[in-house]
């Protein structure tokens, strides 16, 4: 087999078989492929594209291109959670515990974040002393003895996609439906998930900006799941603004607990309900979301979620009486308003400037060696459809180093749009099943 007969076949709008798949991703792997015929492969698969089946293989062949977790000794169905990346976005604080203390094993690798979004590993090291290296023994017996754990990602899992993704990223392909949704799947089905909940992103703020590429990326990522036997629902959800108020590490983890209180931010609150419904589906601890949402509420509402939280930061070396006490996680030094220029009602918050700002400021990392300050951020007073005046904040940053704070009040004032009139957006535009696909 030569790589040149596999680019050629593809440019010309062929079809690939699983050992034409496999051969250019066992190739690429090991080095005997180099990356200009992989990039020329990635430019036809991006005018041609691949169909379900191609897609799914090539989601398969990543996946086996290294280590694959073990997590058959955890009891019951591990549902994983993706989202496709967002601003703001805690939903994993919330949705881990309150979906562990329903029954559902949460055994979840999470990344650090980088340039506009942030990750879970960073905001749960708001925590002293919290640990993401577990040991796999140490990882698989949180899970089995309080139902939660989350470790970092090991190096070898899926290296294939790796390799291809920083290829893609320079290369003008990374916005292919078949590529984008098989690299998202490889990740989580070799990090060991049997089941698998994905939250995508629709908005200025998301990587598909159209609710129509939105809705095709989550049909392509549930076919790739019906094809390698992981049960898989897509909730595509709005990235027109940023989640919630708080953005940055404390800040997020805070509003986190205030959610897990029984109180937070509504859109947050209601985003986490929605996917832990169905990762209990999935889970078979219920028999239908209406189902579900009641367990999952009195969770929060008995504090069984917030307890589930505390012993979970505890058996990762965390001091769990910081989440009875969060004003004990880092704060920052000053807090100073954004002020509004104009009246109105705030018509559009553009996330990844959001985003932005919190990283002049130190939120977040610019590269992967910068340092980060986990206590400083943003917190939003005004959301899409609230009324300002002119002179009232529409958000406050949280400083430790005053250096970039003109710079990011700057960024954030460019980011409100303000009108006459506007309405909050939808929050869930709809769900996406092996069989169906629901509009809201
Ligand atoms: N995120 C990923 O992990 N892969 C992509 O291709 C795009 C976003
Ligand atoms: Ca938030």
């Amino acid at each position: 087999m030569r790589m040149y007969d596999i680019i050629m076949k593809k440019r010309n709008g062929g079809e690939l078989t699983t050992e034409e798949i496999n051969f250019f991703i066992e190739g690429y792997t090991n080095g005997e492929i180099p990356d200009y015929q992989v990039s020329a492969l990635m430019m036809a698969i991006y005018f041609q594209k691949m169909n379900t089946r191609e897609t799914a293989e090539l989601t398969q062949a990543m996946v086996e291109s290294g280590e694959i977790m073990d997590l058959s000794s955890i009891h019951g169905i591990k549902v994983d959670k993706h989202s496709t990346g967002g601003v703001g976005d805690t939903t994993t604080l919330i949705v881990g515990p309150i979906v562990a203390a329903a029954g559902v094993p949460v055994a979840k690798m999470s990344g650090r974040g980088l340039g506009h979004t942030g990750g879970t590993i960073d905001k749960l090291e708001s925590f002293a002393g919290f640990q993401v290296d577990l040991p796999i023994e140490k990882f698989i017996g949180n899970v089995n003895e309080i139902g939660i754990a989350l470790a970092g990602q090991t190096a070898n899992l899926a290296p294939a996609d790796k390799k291809l993704y920083a290829l893609r990223d320079v290369t003008a392909t990374v916005d292919n439906l078949s590529l984008i949704a098989g690299s998202i799947m490889s990740k989580k089905i070799a990090s060991g998930a049997d089941a698998i909940v994905l939250d995508v992103k629709t908005g200025s703020g998301a990587f598909m900006k159209t609710e129509e590429d939105s809705f095709a990326l989550a049909r392509a990522m549930v076919d790739i799941g019906t094809h390698t036997k992981r049960n898989t629902i897509a909730v595509v959800t709005d990235m027109d603004q940023p989640l919630g108020y708080a953005i940055g590490n404390a800040l997020e983890v805070k509003e986190a607990i205030d959610v897990l209180n029984g109180k937070g931010p509504e859109d947050l609150r209601e985003l986490c309900l929605t996917l832990a419904s169905q990762m209990l589906v999935l889970g078979e601890k219920a028999a239908t979301d209406t189902e579900a949402r009641v367990i999952l509420e009195e969770i929060i509402a008995s504090g069984a979620g917030l307890q589930k939280f505390a012993d979970f930061v505890e058996a990762q070396g965390g001091d769990p009486e910081w989440v009875k006490n969060p004003d004990r996680l880092p704060t920052a030094a000053r807090e100073i308003p954004v002020l509004a220029t104009q009246s109105g009602v705030v018509s559009s918050i553009e996330a990844e400037s959001v985003g932005i700002a919190g990283l002049l400021l130190g939120a977040g990392r610019e590269t992967k060696a910068s340092k980060i300050d986990l206590a400083v951020g943003i917190l939003l007073k005004k959301k899409i459809g609230d009324p300002v005046e002119a002179g009232e904040a529409l958000a406050v940053l949280h400083v430790n180093d005053e250096a970039k704070v003109e710079e990011a009040t700057a960024r954030l004032r460019k980011a409100y749009g303000i009108s006459e009139s506007a309405e909050s957006p939808k929050l869930i535009k709809g769900i996406v099943r092996s069989d169906e696909t629901i509009k809201f």
